[in-house]
């Protein structure tokens, strides 16, 4: 596994490399979500590159920047033995350099949910996200629906700006209890730990009482906020029922189906998780 520092590394290495070349951008401490990304995209290219880079314009003043999980030795042993081709991890002045002054801003799509709560947060994750895209030029990159939001904006920028990459989105990958894996379930304590399955029972409330056939999104989203508000230690952000693919909030659901999101607080965590609804 090549492990690549230096933005003219990678360049040097994505000149030799022959044939498709599947792209995973992550900030590292990664967990199975992050490996089932890996596996899909060793399965459908010859080469695979994984990013590890903990974008600092994508955190809020008051968010987990510098407090944010690393461990790059684990992380590039797990890489290794899942057969990634190149790592790139650059360095902060690499990806930033003094003089740094461009953004990438992608509207109405981010008008809401996420940020609401973390205002600049897409800015910082498209800008990132499109120079990783110009700098290992992949054919294809891999997110997951875990952060669906961001899945649809990186989908929404590459279409508006004509970038040639085709994006893959991919399932959830979740704890026994249903808690989606996330680096930052490392910081909850053990009591926390326990609340938190409260998300993924919520999103499971949601998707019973679709399954009976409730097509009011106020009551799937009452119904969400039922179960959430029954465990003390968590507190409710935003839930919501929203069209899949503008993010709209709905007032029915129908043929087109819905996503229901979260963003929960469980102590000082910030957890987000979702579920879609409808046949998708
Ligand atoms: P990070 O949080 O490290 O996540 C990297 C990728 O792993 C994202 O596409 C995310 O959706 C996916 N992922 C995380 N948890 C997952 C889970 N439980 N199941 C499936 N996929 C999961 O998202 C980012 O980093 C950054 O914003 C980034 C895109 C790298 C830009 O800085």
């Amino acid at each position: 596994m090549e492990r690549l520092k230096s933005v003219e590394a990678m360049a040097r290495w994505r000149r030799t490399a022959a044939g498709s070349i599947g792209f995973v951008p992550t900030m590292g401490f990664l967990h199975e979500g992050h490996l089932s990304l890996v596996r899909r995209a060793r399965a459908e290219n010859q080469s695979v590159v994984v990013s590890i880079f903990v974008n600092p314009t994508q955190f809020g003043p008051t968010e987990d920047f510098t407090a944010y999980p690393r461990d790059l030795r684990r992380d590039l042993a797990e890489l290794d033995r899942e057969g990634v081709t190149a790592v790139f991890i650059p360095s902060l002045d690499a990806i930033y350099p003094a003089e740094y002054s461009t953004y990438v801003s992608v509207e109405r799509l981010t008008e809401r949910w996420e940020s609401a709560s973390r205002p600049g947060h897409f800015r910082g994750v498209a800008t990132v996200v499109l120079k990783l895209f110009n700098i290992v030029r992949p054919d294809r990159a891999y997110f997951g629906q875990k952060d669906y939001q961001q899945l649809q904006v990186v989908r929404q920028m590459i279409k508006d700006l004509n970038v040639p990459i085709a994006i893959v989105g991919c399932p959830i990958i979740r704890e026994p209890d249903g808690l989606a894996m996330s680096s930052r379930n490392a910081y909850l304590s053990f009591g926390e730990r326990q609340a938190a399955g409260v998300l993924y029972r919520a999103l499971k409330a949601a998707e019973e009482r679709y399954r009976v056939g409730e097509r009011n999104a106020e009551q799937i989203r009452r119904a969400m906020e039922d179960v959430l508000s029954a465990e003390l230690q968590a507190q409710t952000d935003y839930v919501a029922v929203a069209d899949p693919e503008t993010l709209e909030p709905l007032e029915r659901i129908d043929e087109r189906g819905a996503v229901c999101c979260l963003a929960v607080r469980i102590g000082k965590t910030r957890l987000i998780d979702n579920l879609l609804l409808g046949a998708r």
